[in-house]
């Protein structure tokens, strides 16, 4: 295993921005990973664990040891049960899932990042969670260095959020991932613009590999593809707010688009609160909102983590201004 010193992150975040790590290492076992944890040289380190890097920001030079994460593997336990090392690409997963004639993550195409990243915020798209086909992960035990399993319920999912997120954050490394697939061929294809997709193409009975393909299509034709121009996806959350405050702005503007959530909430999109405030598309310099999704925010080569930090703290102010809303960012901030 080697240590690298002053090592470059632009290829291990999505966003693209030129930060470096003191020190930096590629783990390829679970033996790596505890010598690492455990060398006395970077104990008292700050640490930083990079995945598939899609959902951070790096704001500044890491002062500390960043670990990439490189487990790989893909284990078919039978019957639809699949082990998935947190190193493999998720994408690419969901290709091999297909490939094998199972259904369950087709609408989760195209998301980026790695699989152990997709139970830290349940990763959802176009009506699917992750949950809906999780079972149980492995997840290494920084204090203790023992391998610790937790069930779904233990992973409290909510939307875009784990336990991960909130008390065991920092505490864990997920390391591999159980899903239950199926093999029926049953697809869910409900949200709008993937019906519309396939009906244009005069699909009536989608397979599993179709509606893959119409969500490919869908999100190529709005969200910005990382390896032309640097992003992290969703740049904040959906906001879940009080039915007081939802009928407050739709006095504002009547077409606010909105969905029901639980008790008796609602969630509306950022991306809507972000565009009627008058963020779409707005490039300043080398970064920007994305001209055709407002919940994006783009690097378009050079831009620095700190200036794309502040451009989205303009937009929670301003949002907050005009609708009275606090948009809670979805992307780690490293600083
Ligand atoms: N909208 C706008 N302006 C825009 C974009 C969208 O007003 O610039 C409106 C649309 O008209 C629509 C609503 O916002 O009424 C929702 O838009 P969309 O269906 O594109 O989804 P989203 O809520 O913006 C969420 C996820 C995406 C996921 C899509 C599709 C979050 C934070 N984001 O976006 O996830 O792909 O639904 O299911 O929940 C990601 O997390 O990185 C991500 C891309």
């Amino acid at each position: 295993m080697q240590i690298h010193k002053n090592h470059p992150l632009k290829d291990y975040n999505t966003f693209g921005v030129e930060a470096k790590a003191d020190f930096f290492v590629d783990v390829k076992s679970i033996s790596d990973l505890k010598n690492i944890l455990s060398d006395s040289k970077f104990k008292s380190l700050p640490k930083l664990l990079l995945g598939g890097g899609s959902n951070i920001l790096l704001c500044s030079d890491f002062k500390g040891l960043a670990i990439h994460i490189d487990l790989r593997g893909i284990v078919d336990l039978g019957n639809g049960l699949i082990s998935v090392q947190a190193g493999e690409n998720w994408h690419d997963f969901v290709m091999w899932s297909l490939d094998q004639d199972f259904n369950g993550i087709e609408n989760l195409s195209l998301i980026p990042g790695n699989v152990g990243a997709a139970p830290m915020q349940n990763i959802g798209a176009y009506g699917v969670e992750l949950k809906e086909v999780f079972v149980e992960l492995e997840a290494y035990h920084i204090a203790s260095g023992d391998i610790h399993i937790f069930s779904k319920e233990a992973c409290s999912f909510g939307y875009r959020e784990s336990i991960f997120k909130n008390t065991h954050q920092g505490k864990y490394i997920i390391v591999s991932v159980t899903l239950q697939l199926q093999t029926n061929g049953a697809v869910n294809y409900s949200y709008g613009a993937i019906s519309d997709v396939l009906s244009q193409k005069g699909i009536e009975n989608p397979t599993p590999k179709q509606v893959s393909e119409a969500i490919i299509s869908i999100r190529q034709s709005k969200l910005p593809d990382p390896n032309e121009i640097g992003n992290s996806g969703s740049f904040f959350k959906n906001p879940v707010i009080s039915n007081s405050d939802f009928e407050r702005i739709k006095k504002q503007s009547a077409d606010v688009p909105f969905y029901p959530s639980s008790d008796g909430q609602v969630k509306i999109p950022a991306a809507w609160l972000i565009e009627k405030a008058g963020w779409k598309g707005k490039r300043v310099g080398n970064y920007g909102v994305h001209e055709k999704q407002a919940l994006v925010l783009v690097n378009y080569g050079g831009a620095k983590g700190e200036d794309i930090y502040k451009l989205a703290q303009e937009i929670q102010s301003s949002v907050k201004e005009k609708f009275g809303v606090y948009l809670q960012m979805e992307v780690n901030i490293i600083h």
